[in-house]
């Protein structure tokens, strides 16, 4: 089925496309996006909540089971102050405002990434976000904030090591069901396929132990521009790719 024609119809009727279970995106471009419109770059990251809260209605209508958003990467600590300070507000602001929509949705919340150099009221925050959703059955949104692929296994490998010292693990017996129990993804299925907007092809420390057999798309839109028909390119996209994981045999999405 092509794009235009799913785009007219229901997303039932979309039966052509192949829907990943697990959707991940690097939302980039904000900035860029504010400055092409001679606006501060902190628009941008508005318009970006809006374009988030979009996804996570075609995500909802179309299916898709677990979908993971980067919204502040380790690395992003070295932007101005402003902007971290902005960035920060706006997960304060999109809970205080959407979570009521959320739960009513059925959308079970996840934050993951590193709770180093989070404040006590975004801490407590995250957990209530969590609780309150933990019982929710229908998507799970995976917020991934203070996240770094990088650190991510090195908190694993710390922790890991902790129960080898501890005589509870011996090193024979670590395998990569133990790593995968060790990440902050324990329990989530890897992502299907990693969307990246604002045209870079880059993984950016995202998942990197996750996303190893993940469909990489990449769309030249920057992330406040995204909708239902860059969604359906991607998806078209995805639905045209021959996953192998390594073998031989083509393997549905
Ligand atoms: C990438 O654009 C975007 C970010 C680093 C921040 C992402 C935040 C949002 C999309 C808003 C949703 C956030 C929360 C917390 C719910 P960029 O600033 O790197 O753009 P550029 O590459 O053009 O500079």
């Amino acid at each position: 089925m092509s794009v235009e024609t799913a785009i007219a119809t229901t997303p039932a009727a979309t039966s052509g496309l192949r829907i990943p279970g697990h959707l991940a995106v690097i939302m980039d471009g904000n900035g860029r996006w504010a400055q092409a419109r001679g606006k501060v770059r902190t628009e941008g990251h508005v318009e970006g909540v809006k374009a988030l809260r979009r996804l996570v209605d075609l995500s909802i209508r179309y299916g898709i089971k677990h979908l993971t958003v980067f919204s502040f990467s380790s690395e992003n600590w070295r932007r101005p102050r402003d902007e971290v300070n902005f960035i920060f507000g706006l997960l304060h602001r999109f809970v205080a405002s959407d979570l009521a929509t959320l739960i009513q949705n059925n959308v079970r919340i996840r934050i993951i990434g590193s709770s180093k150099g989070l404040d006590e009221p975004l801490r407590r925050l995250i957990a209530e976000v969590q609780s309150k959703t933990a019982n929710n059955t229908g998507l799970e949104l995976i917020v991934a904030f203070n996240y770094g692929g990088k650190s991510e296994l090195t908190e694993a490998v710390q922790s890991i090591a902790a129960e080898v010292a501890a005589g509870r693990l011996k090193p024979e017996d670590i395998t990569e069901a133990t790593v995968e129990r060790a990440l902050y993804t324990s329990g989530i299925p890897d992502p299907d396929m990693i969307i990246r907007t604002s045209g870079e092809q880059r993984v950016s420390n995202f998942l990197i132990w996750q996303g190893a057999y993940s469909e990489l798309v990449f769309v030249e839109e920057h992330w406040p521009d995204f909708n239902e028909q860059v969604f359906l390119r991607a998806l078209d996209e995805y639905s045209s790719r021959n996953r192998r994981f390594g073998g031989i045999e083509s393997r549905s999405p």
